[in-house]
């Protein structure tokens, strides 16, 4: 984001940085590049998180309102991020499970993946440490544009309902969305709010 513009002023003065404020968080959580900053600037309206075609773009963990909803949103690094080196990757993963313990008033996490994939290794590990937390994970499964056709979008469906019922992973709630076209955001909106 360049600076000195005034609409900026006004992103500060709602609230967009407010490190260490309390009220409910959400905690979006995924594999680097999976699009959880495109899905935090879109929910808010506003370009607030950066993002970037090469993975690894999100390195620290950024807080913003999310006016709509009154709740905070905390945009997280990615865990898996390839290029970077082991130390790196273990301490970002170190980083994202000690955030969610420490911060009571993290009351969501939305767990993305990559619906062109299905869930992955890394994935999977995630989804193991987070079903220790007791904090209530929803899945979503971004980029569905990337599924063209009808076929594609049914066949993933019924491959990523096996597996998560293999896994044992406990969660009714699985949204397919796009940041791209907004398909399945508005659904995902009304189950944030609630
Ligand atoms: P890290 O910060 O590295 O952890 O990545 P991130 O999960 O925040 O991903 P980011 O939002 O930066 O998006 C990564 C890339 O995916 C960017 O090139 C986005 O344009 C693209 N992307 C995000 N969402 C979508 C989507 O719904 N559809 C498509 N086609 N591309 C998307
Ligand atoms: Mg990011």
């Amino acid at each position: 984001m360049t600076l000195g513009q005034v609409e900026q002023l006004d992103q500060l003065f709602k609230g967009n940085f407010i490190m260490g404020h309390e009220g409910p968080r959400v905690a979006f959580v995924g594999r680097s590049n999976v699009g959880k900053s495109s899905l935090l600037n879109l929910l808010i309206g506003s370009q607030v998180a950066q993002m970037s075609r090469q993975p690894g773009k999100t390195r620290a963990i950024y807080f913003y309102f999310w006016e709509q909803g009154k709740k905070i949103f905390v945009d997280l690094p990615g865990y898996g991020f390839a290029k970077a080196s082991k130390k790196d990757r273990e301490s970002w993963n170190k980083l994202i499970l000690a955030y969610l313990k420490k911060d009571p008033c993290v009351d969501h996490i939305l767990l993305l993946l990559d619906s062109r994939h299905g869930p992955t290794a890394s994935d999977e590990e995630a989804m193991q440490f987070l079903n220790l937390l007791s904090i209530p994970v929803t899945l979503v499964f971004t980029k569905v544009d990337q599924l063209k056709t009808q076929k594609q979008r049914a066949s993933r469906y019924k491959e990523v309902s096996q597996k998560l019922l293999e896994m044992g992973f406990q969660s009714d709630r699985v949204y397919w969305v796009s940041s791209k076209t907004k398909a399945g955001v508005p659904e995902l909106i009304k189950e944030l709010k609630g």
